[in-house]
């Protein structure tokens, strides 16, 4: 009995725990449910962002800039200079042959990393002096930073010279996660020194210092390699090393190809019998080695699984130095000047995302190096801008499906510092009644018509590349002329000046000139501070405020 009782206990207590126990399993199971459904929504979201990423994520960007390349010397132009990698680049995408930059260094870099005009930077007037306290206004949001918030890794290599005076103006604290190259404008491309000599420094100064920085480090440690390979070298490993599902934007600023004129001999051979011409023959040198390094890259792309998604632009920052080797030809001018020589680029884009009917193709479209900020940012990486405050134009649609350019008129520059010599008499040769003075450096493109103003002073002519045997044309100036009109369509070489004969389209375009004098910001061009001196900071240019 007392067993039976306790196996009557026990058979409650087993039933009794059985209902319980589906009870709490029935109750368990809609809590699962419910638990389940919540963490559905939440998968559901989390799964749409974590596909963002590889599905939806921007394109990989790379940007490579060369220093001083001169027009006529690309292979696609001109057969003499080996460019393989670039000519194969150029012919899987949209070469661009409207395409304008600034005809020296910090404005058109000023330009690619703020979407903006001179006019608006306060950069009108030469370039950033390794001694003055000037640089890249800091209230601009950079390139890189704006791709930042697309959330792109962001790394340059190479050449920034867009001032260096304070930390707060060096590439890793302006928008890239990481830089290895140089601050200032040029260097040796072996020792990685660059000595303070020319404009604006007195002749007796010999200012000289170590000028390569790994982030906010000076480094020594690339002594005697050639800045090209150093630079390929890092890239690569960025490309190397890079997560693919986060986007990238390289900046590749070759010191290449310009002064001074160094380069391993290796790169010299293919051009000891065919140029004769010393700077030319090395300079072609530099070119074929800057070639090798993008070939190089592309191939660290297509190795880690980067290049089916990435968009590459390139381009030189300014015309070529006919003195230092380069060639524009046959366009007119040099580096610094406003004629087609000294601003009109070689340039192009390709990417595997180009539209079919776009590959292969010439782009006649004008376009402008301030172009590239909106275009990435807006059109390529597609953050939203702020148009009204930019002078670039996004012409995406015009690369990525041939829509024509929304950019029709181009101010090339207003540089209220060149002044004319004191011999010049006040009047100009506009029309009076204009107030804006030919007397000002200017230049200003508008559809087919472009207007030069002020005092050209140097490399007016054309200049043919050593290699050729077509001779070059000198260009005498009269004293005084202040005024140039051009149908660049019609003469891209800028051979008639129409300026006498259509002095209706001369008063539109200085009154354009007006329009934009009266919106400029003023120049900064500060005198040099004795507290650059590399000697004072134990041989290193660095920061000095
Ligand atoms: C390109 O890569 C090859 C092979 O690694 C190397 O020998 C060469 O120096 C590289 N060229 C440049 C310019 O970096
Ligand atoms: C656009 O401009 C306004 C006013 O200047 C500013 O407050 C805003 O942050 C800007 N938006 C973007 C996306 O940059």
């Amino acid at each position: 009995m007392a067993s039976f009782i306790r196996n009557r206990a026990f058979a409650l207590l087993l039933i009794t725990s059985t209902v319980l126990l589906l009870l709490l399993l029935a109750f368990e199971h809609h809590i699962q449910r419910a638990v389940s459904t919540v963490s559905g929504r939440v998968l559901g979201l989390s799964h749409t962002y974590i596909n963002q990423p590889t599905d939806k994520r921007p394109p990989h960007i790379v940007f490579i800039l060369a220093d001083d390349y001169g027009f006529n010397d690309i292979g696609y132009r001109n057969p003499a200079m080996r460019t393989p990698n670039l000519d194969y680049l150029a012919s899987e995408g949209v070469k661009l042959d409207n395409y304008y930059v600034q005809p020296i260094c910090t404005p058109s870099r000023a330009q690619l990393m703020s979407g903006k005009y001179q006019i608006h930077t306060g950069l009108q007037h030469s370039i950033i002096w390794p001694a003055q306290p000037n640089c890249l206004p800091l209230d601009i949001t950079t390139l890189p930073q704006k791709l930042k918030q697309a959330g792109y890794a962001t790394h340059m290599a190479g050449k920034w010279h867009l001032g260096f005076y304070k930390k707060e103006c060096w590439p890793t604290n302006r928008g890239f996660d990481s830089f290895l190259g140089i601050l200032l404008g040029k260097g040796d491309h072996f020792l990685h020194t660059e000595a303070g000599s020319g404009t604006p420094y007195p002749s007796t100064w010999k200012w000289e210092g170590l000028d390569f920085r790994d982030g906010l480090q000076s480094t020594n440690a690339y002594s005697g390699i050639y800045s090209t390979h150093v630079i390929s070298k890092r890239v690569e490993h960025i490309i190397e090393n890079h997560e693919k599902d986060k986007p990238l934007f390289l900046y590749v600023s070759f010191q290449a190809v310009h002064t001074p004129l160094q380069v391993p001999k290796s790169y010299l051979k293919p051009f000891e019998s065919e140029i004769k011409n010393k700077k030319r023959r090395i300079y072609a040198g530099m070119t074929y080695c800057m070639d090798e390094a993008v070939g190089n890259i592309t191939e660290a792309l297509k190795n880690h699984g980067l290049w089916d998604d990435t968009v590459l632009v390139f381009s030189s920052d300014n015309g070529g130095r006919i003195d230092s080797g380069a060639s524009n030809w046959p366009l007119r001018g040099s580096k610094t000047t406003l004629w087609e020589g000294g601003v009109r680029a070689v340039g192009f884009v390709t990417s595997p995302l180009l539209s079919d009917k776009m590959k292969g193709t010439v782009s006649r479209e004008l376009i402008d190096i301030s172009d590239w900020y909106p275009t990435l940012i807006g059109g390529v990486a597609g953050v939203t801008l702020n148009g009204s405050e930019l002078d670039g134009f996004n012409i995406w649609e015009t690369l990525s499906n041939g829509k024509p350019s929304p950019r029709v008129e181009l101010l090339h520059n207003i540089d209220p510092l060149i002044t004319p010599p004191s011999t010049w008499s006040n009047e100009t040769t506009a029309n009076p009644k204009n107030t804006f003075s030919t007397r000002t450096y200017a230049a200003l493109r508008h559809r087919d018509w472009k207007i030069i103003t002020g005092y050209q002073k140097v490399n007016n002519g054309w200049y043919s590349p050593a290699e050729s045997s077509e001779p070059s044309i000198a260009s005498e100036i009269k004293p005084g002329k202040s005024v140039w009109l051009f149908n660049i369509t019609n003469d891209p070489k800028e051979i008639h000046d129409l300026s006498d004969h259509e002095p209706k389209i001369v008063n539109f375009l200085l009154e354009r000139l007006k329009v934009y004098q009266s919106g400029a910001s003023p120049v900064r061009y500060p005198d040099i501070d004795m507290d650059a001196n590399p000697a004072r900071h134990g041989g290193v240019w660095d920061s000095w405020e």
